[in-house]
């Protein structure tokens, strides 16, 4: 008997050491986890998750109990003759209604905890919510601020202790807005508007990804954004800046040289008001006092993102871009069609992302590829070919490049390299 039972055993222990290892895996970093107590949502939901999983698993004990059991108990004998059938229980009644009755208790039972995390997670926002409006695009997320009037693109900062309630729709498609580690996921839908809201209370000072979880077109996997969660005051800051024009904020004076660092929150005095539409011979403004940017050295490494680049884009190296040129020419380019930029009088178009304060956002491409002059040169040169794009989306603009949407190589309206050099510039340094 005992020498029989060996094997189980031995098959019991692997079965429970590979669930081990299992579990195991789960306890490390993953930065996209949803089971992250950082907001009243995220706790709502994970405890509802660990509430179905310990009753799962009782049920899934006695089961497997009650089968092993039988298994055991009338199991080949020696001795018995292998003919005999085991003795038919079709028809009885008493276990029919308990293998039908069980169940649906257990669902009852199980649909408590579940009904009660959806009116808890569906209940209406606090009154002192901050609210932020969210507009799904095929493929970018464009978020209004409308107590602030602000409009950013990709980039959502939240202060951290302050309820935020968010209301969800798209202007095409239906998409989904999920931050794993705050909270969601909520789908983005046409003709309705979705609600919600979550408290980021025990939020790091960090940031986190946001994506689309609503399969949207060629580039649903593309449609990612970022969370800040940040101070409070620093939000404060970095919206009372956000709402001023663009100003330039030209690279550091001559005996510096180079580029300002960009993780420097700006503190130079400013006048606000003063756009960037100025004649060119006047000193660029630089931000207000207190403005805020979240700092580039606290942006954990899964943030920033690592799309590789497709083989055939290229920009030269050296190329140096000129600010003023690159406001002259981006603002009688195509570029203003879609692109908005407050303060820049020629640049009022709405379709695409606004632009009031690129240079401050760490990535471009919604998401895809980090925020620098590099990649942005890139992108205007060939958007079409880092990021599947559709007809309507940011054209290919490199003078004699192909593109993949219009399936003809570009040289009407084409930027140069010098041109696209010197927008570039005129992008970057409006933080
Ligand atoms: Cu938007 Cu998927």
């Amino acid at each position: 008997m005992h020498l029989r039972t060996q094997p189980r055993q031995a098959a019991a222990l692997t079965v429970g050491v590979l669930a081990l290892v299992f579990l195991a895996a789960c306890s490390g970093q993953y930065p996209n986890s949803t089971f992250n107590p950082t907001t009243e949502f995220n706790r709502e939901s994970t405890s509802l998750w660990n509430t179905l999983l310990g009753w799962g698993t009782i049920v899934f004990i006695i089961v497997e109990a009650i089968l092993i059991y039988t298994i055991w108990k009338y199991r080949r004998r020696p001795g018995v003759p292998v003919e005999a059938d085991p003795k038919m229980l079709h028809g009885n009644t008493t276990l029919e209604i308990v293998w039908t009755v069980l169940p649906a208790l257990i669902l009852a039972i199980i649909a408590v905890p579940t009904v009660r995390a959806i009116f808890r997670t569906q209940a209406a926002a606090p009154a002192n919510a901050l609210k932020v409006d969210v507009i799904g695009h095929q493929w970018w997320w464009e978020f209004k601020y409308p107590d602030y009037n602000i409009t950013t693109a990709n980039e959502l900062y939240l202060p951290i202790g302050r309820p935020v309630a968010f209301s969800l729709r798209t202007v095409d498609v239906i998409h989904s807005f999920w931050i794993p580690q705050l909270g969601g996921k909520r789908d983005v839908v046409s003709n309705r508007t979705n609600y919600l809201w979550f408290t980021p209370d025990s939020a790091e000072y960090t940031v986190y990804n946001g994506s689309c979880n609503e399969y949207c077109g060629a580039s649903h996997a593309n449609m990612r954004f970022r969370v800040f969660t940040v101070p409070a005051e620093n939000f404060e800051q970095w919206a009372a800046h956000q709402r001023t024009p663009a100003m330039i904020q030209a690279p550091a004076a001559a005996p510096a040289g180079g580029t300002p660092a960009p993780n420097t929150p700006a503190t130079a005095t400013a006048q606000p008001n003063a756009a960037a539409n100025q004649p060119p011979a006047a000193p660029p403004p630089t931000p207000a006092v207190g403005s805020y940017v979240f700092p580039r050295d606290r942006v954990p490494a899964y943030a920033i993102p690592a799309t590789p680049l497709p083989p055939d884009v290229s920009f030269p190296e050296n190329l140096v871009g000129d600010i003023e040129r690159g406001r002259a020419k981006y603002s009688s380019s195509a570029c203003i069609a879609c692109h908005k930029i407050e303060g820049n009088p020629m640049s009022v178009g709405v379709t695409g992302p606004s632009l009031t304060h690129v240079g401050s956002r760490l990535t471009i491409g919604a998401g895809l590829f980090p925020n620098d002059p590099r990649h942005m040169a890139l992108w205007i040169k060939n958007a079409r070919k880092m990021k599947p794009l559709q007809f309507s989306s940011m054209p290919t603009l490199g003078k004699g490049e192909y593109d993949p949407v219009m399936k003809t190589v570009i040289n009407v309206g084409g930027l140069t390299d010098q041109e696209i050099a010197d927008i570039v510039a005129y992008l970057q340094a409006l933080k």
